[in-house]
């Protein structure tokens, strides 16, 4: 066969049509940060497959317009404000969602922060706050689900990033954090897998329209980024939802402990060129 293939259909970057509608029904998902971006992406992907989705977050208002588009799609939701940096916040939501939906079967630890700082001038405050809502509030949520999670033989899926791996300049309390949630994934599913709790995590990419990709493009501008993908694009969130309903339910049943990587190729390049120019953007004196 020779000639160039086709390009792909816009429908292969918006893969969750292509889920079983049934494929989650019977789960109750929880998500931490389910209001926007790549976790309401998540969320959609669980609402296409049939699963009732509880969301959480720190704004009411964005849980809330969520919520309303998840039902719009047919799924049962509730939703109840949280800081994933309070534990007692935390639970108080997991026990709303208990209540309203029913014990949970899918865990997805996505709540995150993020901004580009040189580690010897941000505050200890500034590095600890993104420790305490990506690690922490990994932990929390895995605590506070734990009891759920064991009564439904369930899964949790952390939302790490290719930080935890690739050294990243101005990217220190990212890149200490999600290190710690991928040895925490790993840990959980030794530790959990006695209880039939199965424990993984997912590296997305730069995904359209996210506040993530707001903040890292910000100073550089989105085609430097698009450049260094391998695939030329950002992912859209749909994309990183398909793989989180396959990973999270009966077609993951046997995988557990595992990083599954979504994100273009971008892992596989350097991040010599994009901490340059960030550096000329933010760092550079005059
Ligand atoms: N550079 C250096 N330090 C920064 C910073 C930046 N760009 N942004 C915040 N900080 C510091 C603050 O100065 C503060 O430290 P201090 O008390 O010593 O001054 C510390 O970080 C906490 O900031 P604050 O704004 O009080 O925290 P917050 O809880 O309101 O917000 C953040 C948390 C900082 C992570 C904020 O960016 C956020 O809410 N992010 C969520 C959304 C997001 O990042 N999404 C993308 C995920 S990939």
């Amino acid at each position: 066969m020779t000639g160039t293939p086709a390009a792909a259909k816009t429908s292969d970057h918006d893969p969750i049509g292509h889920l079983s509608p049934t494929m989650l029904e019977g789960h109750v998902a929880f998500i931490t940060g389910g209001g926007s971006g790549i976790n309401l992406g998540i969320a959609r992907a669980f609402a296409r497959c049939g699963a009732a989705i509880a969301i959480c977050g720190r704004t009411e208002e964005r849980l809330a317009g969520a919520a309303e588009e998840l039902r719009g799609m047919g799924a049962k939701v509730t939703y109840k404000a949280a800081d994933v940096r309070d534990p007692e916040a935390l639970q108080a939501s997991v026990d709303h969602a208990v209540s309203e939906l029913g014990d949970i079967s899918i865990t997805v630890a996505g709540a995150a922060g993020n901004f580009f700082a040189k580690a010897e001038e941000m505050s200890a405050n500034a590095f600890r706050t993104v420790v305490d809502i990506d690690l922490m509030g990994a932990y929390h949520a895995a605590r506070a689900t734990f009891p759920s999670l064991q009564k439904t033989r369930g899964s949790i899926l952390f939302i790490s990033a290719s930080q935890a791996f690739k050294a990243t300049k101005y990217q220190a309390h990212v890149g200490a954090a999600k290190a710690g949630i991928e040895m925490l994934m790993k840990d959980l599913a030794v530790e959990w897998g006695g209880h039939g709790i199965r424990s993984n995590s997912l590296v997305p990419g730069p995904v359209e329209g996210t506040e993530g990709m707001a903040r890292l493009a910000g100073p550089t501008g989105d085609d430097l980024w698009k450049r260094a993908v391998p695939l030329g694009r950002y992912a859209q969130t749909e994309e990183i939802g398909a793989m989180a309903a396959v990973l999270s339910g009966p077609l993951g049943a046997y995988v557990t402990g595992s990083q599954y990587t979504v994100d273009g190729g971008l892992g596989l390049v350097g991040s010599g060129h994009i901490s340059d120019a960030v550096e000329k953007a933010l760092f550079s004196e005059g």
